[in-house]
């Protein structure tokens, strides 16, 4: 089984590339953690996979919170490897997953990373199609070199950390302090299509008079509404108006 939390593709790409190979079904922890199915039975020798993209160093909220409420039933322990997609580094971010599925008696057995080009549009822009092309390239070596190695249950932490991910903490905490919605809005180029309100993880947009409305006063601050509004009519402060967007190129949302 594969668990997989995505806001513009990158992570969607890595779980199906995996799922060609190894097989298992695919859960989107956003869909899971809104329908509230955390109980999810695992057959003898079934592998479970984790992947998501590393935020400030560490997890998302979507995947915290949905790993805090997993309930596993098996009849012995599954072999766990977690995927993580990244600008740069991942930070601590397999060791906190790691630390959250001890306290549900479960081991993390392996992790990965995978570079990619990064969403965070707010932060910096390099949407550009030749960066993004390269980038691409690279990620599908390293995806077909990590699933070699899921393939054989090799186990250790294989995942690029960073040489300073010892200061992990600063960055996670600091998610907590950015991951603010205020300064997201709609446009005169929003045609009221709803696209954003119908895949907003965190269920928080609803169109209220012709135009989104982010309720509350944090989100998981996915991107997926600034990146994939089909008339580019979002953005966030003044930060994203001459920035491009991204969505992977390989993934199309329906
Ligand atoms: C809120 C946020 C924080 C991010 N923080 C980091 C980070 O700390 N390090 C990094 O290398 N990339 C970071 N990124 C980039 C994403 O991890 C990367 O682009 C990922 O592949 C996106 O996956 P997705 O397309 O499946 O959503 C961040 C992106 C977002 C939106």
């Amino acid at each position: 089984m594969i668990f997989y939390f995505t806001g513009t593709g990158n992570c969607l790409y890595v779980a199906r590339k995996i799922q060609e190979i190894e097989g298992g079904k695919l859960v989107n922890m956003a869909h899971a953690l809104n329908e509230k199915k955390f109980n999810y039975k695992i057959e003898k020798g079934e592998k479970i996979g984790i992947i998501f993209p590393v935020y400030f160093w560490g997890l998302p909220t979507i995947v915290s919170e949905f790993v805090n409420k997993l309930n596993l039933k098996t009849t012995e322990n599954p072999f766990i490897y977690t995927v993580i997609t990244c600008g740069g580094h991942v930070g601590n971010a397999d060791k906190n997953l790691g630390n959250l599925l001890e306290l549900k008696n479960l081991k993390l057995n392996s992790s990965y990373s995978v570079k990619m080009p990064s969403n965070y549009i707010m932060i910096h822009d390099i949407t550009n199609k030749e960066n993004i092309n390269s980038v691409m390239g690279m990620a599908e070596k390293q995806v077909k070199k990590l699933i070699e190695r899921i393939k054989k249950n090799k186990k250790g932490y294989f995942a690029d950390h960073g040489s300073i991910a010892i200061v992990s903490p600063i960055p996670n905490r600091l998610y907590g302090v950015l991951r603010k919605t205020k300064k997201f809005y709609a446009t005169e180029e929003c045609t009221n299509c709803g696209q954003c309100e119908k895949i907003c993880p965190s269920q928080i947009i609803h169109m209220e008079d012709g135009k989104p409305e982010w309720k509350e006063k944090k989100c998981s601050h996915c991107t997926a509404c600034i990146n994939r509004c089909p008339s580019q009519a979002i953005e966030y402060g003044n930060s994203t108006k001459k920035r491009g967007r991204y969505v992977n190129p390989y993934i199309e949302f329906s």
